[in-house]
């Protein structure tokens, strides 16, 4: 049995995540802590609220004594940490809260599972290992900065952030490297592409061209939307991760990507005519400031060691996810009326 810490479980891949592990493992207990930031929605996990291996905490990863109180009441024995600001576009606006939350953040959730799990020699780190005691951090493909036109992201590639929120999630993933090497604790680190499908905040690419072309909106491209990115279905990164938690060799460092290249603007336009609205929507807006020209993950290391593949085919999984969009207006409806902040009064206010 395994007490595992999911952080950053009310956004979109930590909502997901959940709702498919919390059923998958009953033997398991499962604490979410979460700091419901503007990203954070509890309406994501109404499936298994109620689920008897769930719980819930409102709190922040930056919070010592709060991290160290779940770790003793709850004996927790694995970390898997999604808690982090993630959308590229604040960190360019204000970059403070992306290093305090993704860097200083982690070094707390580190710092407790150190001090809990005493894994100070290497009897011990094995042993600990075998049983799932681990650390795992959910980074991204953005640590390796841009490519050009060819070649791709290995493991091996070197670490080369251009924005603020990917110079965060890199100094994230060295001080989690530097917990493995200097203290011995068990760690993994994943580094995925792109993720798309349900829950996702209205603020990124697909489910922000999906509502401006359902509410007759122009939909904004940046620059000339020939940026590439490889995009990965959300629940091909959970089975991922899954299997990284279960399978994952200590220490190592694992890409996730969807084998998926995609310029913008092909899926700006995919997405119109999945919709039946017209092009003329599309307005090219002025580009992000440093903007990465092109993502692309090389999945081998993941594919032969782990045995995991990804399984969605992009075409299918895009419209499985426009068809969520579609069904669930109300959902977006709540954030953008801010109401969806309202559902977290309602059910925890008074308990
Ligand atoms: P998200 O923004 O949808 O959710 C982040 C969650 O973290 C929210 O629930 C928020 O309330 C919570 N949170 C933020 N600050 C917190 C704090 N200080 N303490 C506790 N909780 C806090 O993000 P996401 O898209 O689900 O991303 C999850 C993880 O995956 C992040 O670490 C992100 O860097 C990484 N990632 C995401 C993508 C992607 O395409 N979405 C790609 C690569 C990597
Ligand atoms: P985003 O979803 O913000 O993810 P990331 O920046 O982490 O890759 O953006 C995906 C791509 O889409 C990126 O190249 C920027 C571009 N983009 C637009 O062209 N218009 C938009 O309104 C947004 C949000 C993104």
């Amino acid at each position: 049995m395994s007490n595992i810490l999911v952080t950053g479980g009310a956004g979109f891949i930590g909502s997901n995540f959940l709702n498919y592990m919390v059923k998958k493992y009953p033997e398991n207990n499962f604490y979410n802590l979460d700091k419901l930031t503007y990203a954070g929605n509890l309406e994501n996990l109404s499936l298994i609220e109620n689920e008897t291996n769930y719980t819930f905490i409102k709190g922040d990863i930056q919070d010592n004594k709060l991290v160290k109180s779940i770790f003793d009441k709850y004996d927790i024995t694995t970390v898997i940490n999604f808690a982090a600001e993630s959308h590229v576009d604040r960190s360019i606006e204000n970059p403070d809260i992306f290093l305090k939350t993704n860097i200083l953040g982690t070094q707390v959730l580190l710092e407790a599972a150190k001090n809990k799990w005493e894994l100070n020699s290497s009897d011990k780190y094995d042993t600990a290992y075998k049983n799932n005691v681990k650390f795992i951090q959910v980074s991204t493909d953005e640590v390796y900065g841009t490519l050009g036109s060819d070649g791709m992201f290995t493991e091996a590639t070197p670490l080369n952030p251009n924005s603020p929120y990917s110079v965060s999630k890199a100094s994230a993933d060295l001080l989690v490297r530097a917990y493995n090497e200097t203290y011995k604790l068990p760690i993994n680190i994943t580094r995925c592409s792109n993720n798309y499908g349900p829950h996702q905040f209205p603020e990124k690419l697909i489910p922000l061209m999906i509502n401006n072309a359902l509410e007759g909106k122009k939909l904004p491209v940046y620059g000339d939307g020939q940026q590439i990115r490889d995009w990965l279905h959300v629940k091909d990164h959970c089975t991922a991760i899954d299997k990284v938690y279960n399978e994952g060799i200590s220490g190592e460092v694992y890409n996730i990507g969807g084998n998926n290249e995609k310029a913008n603007i092909d899926i700006v336009k995919l997405i119109l005519k999945k919709l039946g609205k017209s092009s003329d929507q599309i307005e090219f807006v002025t580009d992000r400031l440093g903007h990465d020209r092109r993502y692309a993950i090389d999945n081998s290391k993941i594919t032969s060691d782990l045995k995991w593949e990804p399984s969605y085919v992009f075409e299918t999984g895009l419209e499985e996810t426009i068809q969520w969009y579609l069904n669930n207006q109300n959902w977006t409806k709540h954030i953008v009326t801010g109401d969806y902040m309202n559902y977290y009064k309602a059910m925890y206010n008074n308990r």
